[in-house]
């Protein structure tokens, strides 16, 4: 099929925190070079994100924030957009879904299938908040995942092991809101009938066995489980209205309405085309079936755009479907998972700031790493030296000897070819087959391997220069070592437009030096580029070395993070109990004593038995504080008693009240005692 144009999306980032590695390397910088490419390629094409705006995961943001959810949103759409800016992530358009044009887009796509009678109108039992007056959906409720175990499942997804989950198939549900068991309430949600759509998605899916054999694989195996019918509505106040009668008090599931982000971003941008740069409307990139649609994710979007939406269009019936859904793997930091909660992350706005000017060694790093067929690993050691061993090397190397030579032998100015030999042929044959190559990878969404290509041209220069050695000639053979440089100059010049997809701040930067304009795609594989006497421009070194001091602060960050960690995760702070009232608190009476006497309890490890006077009397009591306190050493010791609770036998030994005891978060007792001696028999209260 000869597609006539592309519409090719990155997914929408919810809104809710900053961007990391994970993101880039996962989904932006793929789809990034992908539209790059293209673009030089002369391709119609149009690139489209934006903030997702909507969903549990804001409300939650907001809550522990402090601030309203679109103050979160105004907040992280800010970021996030700047972030990509920063690193030249080249959107037509990034929008947001909390624009009037997306919530009417939505809103719309929601009645047509209504009108058309897709969904499923279902009474069912959602669990509710009683504490919080609200029914909790998606991430407001955690619990055990029936399929894996892991304890921290979501109501919607279990990040685990990926099953996507409803939350009354959660074991031991719990309230994120108040960590309270919540019960069963009726509630009528829409459901889109998957089951019934499966058909159809199956031979949608059995036309794409050319995807990626993860996403492929994924959908598989999803359809093999069984599709079945999923809410698309939710009882929140947060998100798209649900545009139907009956509907008070419920938004569209944020999957519902997020992938229609792409198409209200389209809507957006060419509402916002002031002079007409481009032709044609919104509905041409999305009804048109020459338009090719091409959405890069990351695996745990799968499900979502290869199946969910893809039916939801099929459902509309307007719409034309994917053609390909690229999807990465997860990257990893320093050996384990990248988590925003622990702060286990290298932010894009941290290292905008931190390494000025090197947007694009990061680039380079995680698209030499990419995680495309498995996990991946990023970790700074490996960055320091991909920068040194790699760009600075390799590609700088080669371009600062030959515009540095330029520059020495002939003020700068392009000398001309003279009589080739056998190895400035074959370089010459090679520079015209780089860029097949290279397309070929990039065809196939193999941005690690078109990479690799890249490099081994700059190799090929490099290596040319090394055995051809010009600065030994430049006395005894003049003319040689203009020809030596014209072809090194030829090298450089193809070098700065196959590496813009992927290096674009560096091709700006070679472009300036060699006084060139950005060539195109097309221009590639010709080796009279840099015409004889041209002039080239200011040399600078295209990268610098990164020394070890820079990374040494970045990996002691990451350990700072973990110990943070450590700290916070011994143990949770338990909740606030029940309210009571001053009249209960009032029942209670506890006295300040004295230890008089202190034995352990034969048998036990923990426990102690006290002779305490307590000014009222002196008595028995046992406690369980052997481990913590030398029986010896507490004989005269202030402690508050509990004097009223009813004697209980505790190994055989009426105790007569109980002692108060701090615990700390490691589990450990401390007496509680006034500051300074007082009269025994003294309240507290
Ligand atoms: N916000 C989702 C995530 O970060 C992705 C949404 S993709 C789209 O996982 F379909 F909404 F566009
Ligand atoms: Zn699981």
């Amino acid at each position: 099929m000869i597609f006539k144009r592309h519409i090719v999306t990155a997914a929408l980032p919810y809104a809710n925190g900053g961007l990391h590695i994970g993101h880039l390397a996962g989904c932006y910088l793929p789809a990034d070079i992908y539209v790059r490419y293209l673009r030089s390629k002369g391709e119609d094409v149009l690139f489209v994100c934006g903030s997702d705006e909507h969903g549990v995961p804001i409300t939650i943001k907001a809550k522990k924030e402090g601030i309203t959810p679109l103050q979160v949103v105004d907040k992280y759409h800010k970021l996030m957009g700047d972030s990509f800016e920063g690193f030249g992530i080249s959107f037509d358009i990034y929008s947001r879904t909390s624009s009037a044009v997306h919530e009417q887009t939505a809103s719309d796509f929601f009645k047509t299938l209504y009108d058309k009678k897709i969904f499923t109108e279902e009474i069912t039992q959602q669990y509710f908040d009683v504490k919080a007056g609200q029914f909790l959906a998606d991430r407001y409720i955690v619990g055990t995942c029936p399929k894996c175990g892991n304890e921290n499942a979501y109501g919607d997804q279990c990040e685990n092991c990926g099953s996507t989950l409803s939350p009354t198939e959660l074991i031991n549900p719990r309230s994120t809101l108040s960590g309270e068991k919540p019960v069963l309430r009726d509630t009528r949600n829409w459901f889109l009938p998957l089951d019934k759509m499966q058909p159809g998605i199956e031979t949608y899916i059995e036309s794409h066995k050319d995807w990626k054999a993860n996403v492929y694989g994924q959908c598989k195996s999803w359809l093999n489980q069984g599709l079945q019918a999923r809410a698309m509505t939710r009882d929140l106040d947060w998100g798209v209205k649900v545009p139907v009668q009956g509907a008070e008090g419920k938004v569209l599931y944020v999957w519902f309405d997020a992938p229609i982000g792409y198409i209200s971003a389209t809507k957006d941008y060419f509402n916002r085309q002031t002079v007409k740069a481009r032709k044609g409307s919104w509905e041409l990139y999305w009804k048109d079936k020459e338009t090719r649609l091409v959405h890069f994710i990351g695996k745990d979007n799968i499900v979502f755009h290869c199946i969910i939406f893809p039916a939801m269009l099929m459902a509309h019936g307007d719409y034309i479907l994917a053609d390909n859904v690229p999807a990465n793997e997860f990257l990893n930091l320093e050996g384990n998972k990248i988590s925003t909660s622990r702060n286990w992350a290298v932010w894009l706005h941290d290292y905008l700031s931190d390494f000025e000017g090197k947007q694009d060694v990061l680039r380079y790093m995680l698209c030499a790493n990419a995680p495309e067929t498995k996990d991946n690993d990023f970790t700074w050691k490996d960055f320091q030296a991909r920068n040194n061993n790699e760009l600075v090397a390799i590609l700088g190397n080669f371009i600062n000897r030959t515009l540095v030579l330029t520059n020495n032998y002939y003020s700068g100015k392009v000398p001309a070819v003279g009589e080739l030999n056998e190895q400035d042929r074959l370089v010459l044959e090679e520079i015209r087959k780089f860029p097949k190559r290279i397309s070929d990878s990039l065809d196939q969404f193999r941005f690690r391997e078109a990479l690799g290509e890249l490099m081994n041209l700059a190799r090929l220069g490099n290596k040319y220069l090394a055995d051809n050695e010009p600065w030994k000639i430049s006395e005894s053979n003049p003319e040689r070592v203009k020809t030596i440089l014209n072809i090194s100059l030829q090298v450089s010049a193809n070098l700065s437009i196959l590496m813009e997809p992927f290096l674009p701040f560096s091709a700006k930067k070679l472009c300036d030096m060699l006084n060139i304009d950005q060539l195109k795609w097309n221009d590639t594989a010709r080796t009279d580029l840099m015409t004889a006497d041209h002039q080239i421009g200011k040399v600078s070194l295209l990268y610098d070395k990164i020394e070890d001091e820079a990374v040494v602060v970045q990996i002691k960050k990451l350990e700072d993070a973990k110990k943070m960690n450590e700290l916070s995760t011994l143990k949770q702070v338990s909740a606030a109990k029940a309210d009571i009232s001053f009249e209960d608190f009032s029942k209670i009476d506890i006295r300040i004593g004295t230890i008089l006497e202190a034995e352990r309890v034969p048998k036990t490890d923990k426990l102690l038995k006290l002779k305490i006077d307590t000014g009222i009397d002196v008595r028995t009591v046992v406690s369980g504080i052997a481990g913590f306190y030398d029986p010896a050493k507490i004989i005269g010791q202030q402690v508050s008693v509990l004097v009223n609770l009813a004697p209980r036998k505790i190994k055989g030994i009426e105790s007569q009240g109980m002692i108060l005891m701090g615990e700390n978060l490691n589990a450990e007792l401390c007496f509680v005692a006034p500051v300074k001696p007082v009269e025994n028999g003294s309240n507290v209260s």
